[in-house]
């Protein structure tokens, strides 16, 4: 069954409230999905707020937290959030070009047991990730440039993701998941399913919903 991590971008900072974050577990989304900028490796920085978001959701519900981070000192990052015991932490290999850094940062997530997820943003081939595949849980594909919500899904991305899932299958690497991010809506999320995602991330489509359980039935294709 695809999964659906909601992304809290698009939430305005007043409404942030456990009420929204109760809504929304209730609206039965799989993940939150906690995008922290640094104002550095993206123009926006939401470190903070998405930090407060973070810790209140794992105070008041047991609905796993998908951490995107969108930063370049990913070592800083990830000492902040183990203690909130985070299911997944996924970093952007374009902020970490060095191999032994990269390794030692799986090693680190794994040693806190958080499953490792790495991000390729629109313009990365999926070569660029092929040989850290086995130390990995996730491969987070940005379907849109990292940076904001709301935007267009990039047509182009649903091919990397079908490359993606060719190579995961070929190689016996199926249990690694695939995770589209940006532009999910009603339609995409079926392109996205087609191409081999095993969860997306959706924002804007769900947090600007009247109804989150609704919107979260929509995309799971689900009857209403
Ligand atoms: C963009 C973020 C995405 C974004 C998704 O940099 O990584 O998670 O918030 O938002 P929507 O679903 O509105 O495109
Ligand atoms: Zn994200």
């Amino acid at each position: 069954m695809l999964e659906i991590s909601v992304s809290l971008l698009s939430v305005e900072k007043e409404n942030a409230v456990p009420a929204l974050f109760y809504n929304l577990e209730t609206a039965k989304v799989n993940y939150f999905h906690i995008d922290v900028m640094d104002g550095k490796f993206v123009e926006k920085n939401t470190a903070e707020f998405m930090k407060q978001n973070a810790l209140t959701i794992s105070h008041i519900t047991n609905v796993g937290l998908d951490v995107h981070l969108m930063v370049e000192n990913v070592e800083e990052f990830i000492e902040e959030y183990i203690p909130l015991k985070p299911q997944i932490i996924t970093f952007h290999h374009e902020a970490v070009s060095e191999k032994t850094r990269m390794m030692k940062l799986i090693q680190d997530m794994k040693e806190n047991g958080i499953q490792v997820g790495i991000a390729i943003n629109p313009e990365t081939p999926i070569d660029e990730v092929k040989e850290l595949l086995p130390y990995i849980h996730q491969v987070l594909v940005m379907t849109v440039v990292p940076g904001k919500g709301g935007q267009k899904l990039i047509p182009e991305t649903l091919e990397k993701i079908k490359e993606l899932k060719q190579y995961l299958i070929k190689n016996n690497l199926e249990d690694i998941q695939i995770e589209a991010d940006g532009g999910i809506n009603e339609t995409t999320i079926q392109k996205a399913k087609e191409a081999g995602c095993d969860r997306v991330v959706a924002g804007s489509y769900i947090t600007n919903a009247e109804n989150f359980a609704e919107a979260v039935k929509k995309l799971k294709g689900e009857k209403e």
